[in-house]
């Protein structure tokens, strides 16, 4: 199967649904993909996701579950009912979950009878975690091990689990498609547009939109640097041209 074109995914990191339904009005036919995370999920429930829905775009529902399997299970059915179009779990939760997640994701898709599957992601190592050399020696996580090979051993134990891909940063996304091959898909957070006076930041691990997309990245992620720009539609629009593309030229999947 053909690669698509990378997808970007703008994140409504905001604290009320009005704030996020704003934006969203603004960026509409730019964007194919929105994603809801916990602060504005916390705030309004799955009833924004259907808001969004309506208006017609894919929705990530960025929610990184970790828990033990059953109720993870319940978690994934729940987010797949409120019409994600896409869904993760924390890979740290290990392979019973991981698998119990693919399979909750699968029957609730039988059971609704959709015709698309939600993809079923799993978060590696936060984009905010690691220093610049790449190791972080108090970080419990990595402890002191690089971020890029405890991604890729993260990456590799979610495709053996059945999962769609991983949520990585861009700068691991090349030796992951090595070794998961090319359809194991990568969302990437943490992305930049060079700039002498603007911090990253809490971001760590980041990349600019045209070195992500030649990594091999599948879906940008890109919350701040659009929705806290002076004019968020240029700041869209810039980071497509950046990406090579618009959103004609990618091929969103719809259930
Ligand atoms: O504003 P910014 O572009 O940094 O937003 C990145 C978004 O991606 C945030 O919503 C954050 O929660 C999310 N994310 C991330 N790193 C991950 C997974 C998700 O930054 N590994």
């Amino acid at each position: 199967m053909a690669k698509l074109a990378p997808q970007l995914v703008i994140a409504l990191d905001f604290q009320t649904g009005r704030e996020a339904l704003d934006l969203a009005a603004r960026v509409q036919g730019l964007a194919p993909w929105v994603k809801v995370g916990l602060e504005l999920f916390v705030a309004e429930g799955p009833g924004i996701v259907r808001e969004l829905k309506a208006m017609g775009f894919q929705v990530f529902v960025d929610l990184k579950f970790l828990d033990i399997p059953n109720t993870v299970r319940g978690a994934v059915r729940s987010a797949v009912k409120s019409g994600a179009g896409m869904l993760n779990i924390h890979a740290l939760g290990g392979t019973d979950m991981a698998r119990v997640a693919v399979a909750a994701r699968d029957e609730a898709v039988s059971e609704l009878g959709l015709k698309t599957r939600p993809l079923l992601l799993a978060v590696t190592v936060l984009t905010s975690m690691a220093c610049a050399n790449g190791k972080d020696p108090d970080n419990p996580i990595l402890q002191g091990r690089e971020a890029a090979q405890v991604v890729l051993e993260l990456a590799q134990a979610s495709h053996a689990a059945g999962l769609d891909g991983v949520v990585c940063s861009a700068q691991e996304a090349a030796r992951i498609k090595q070794a998961c091959g090319p359809q194991f898909l990568c969302l990437t957070p943490g992305i930049r547009i060079p700039n002498p006076v603007a911090s990253p930041d809490d971001q760590r691990r980041v990349m600019t939109p045209e070195a992500a997309v030649a990594a091999g990245s599948d879906f940008l992620v890109v919350g701040r640097p659009i929705t806290r720009a002076a004019d968020p539609v240029s700041a869209a629009r810039d980071i497509l041209h950046r990406m090579g593309g618009s959103m004609a030229q990618a091929q969103p999947v719809r259930n």
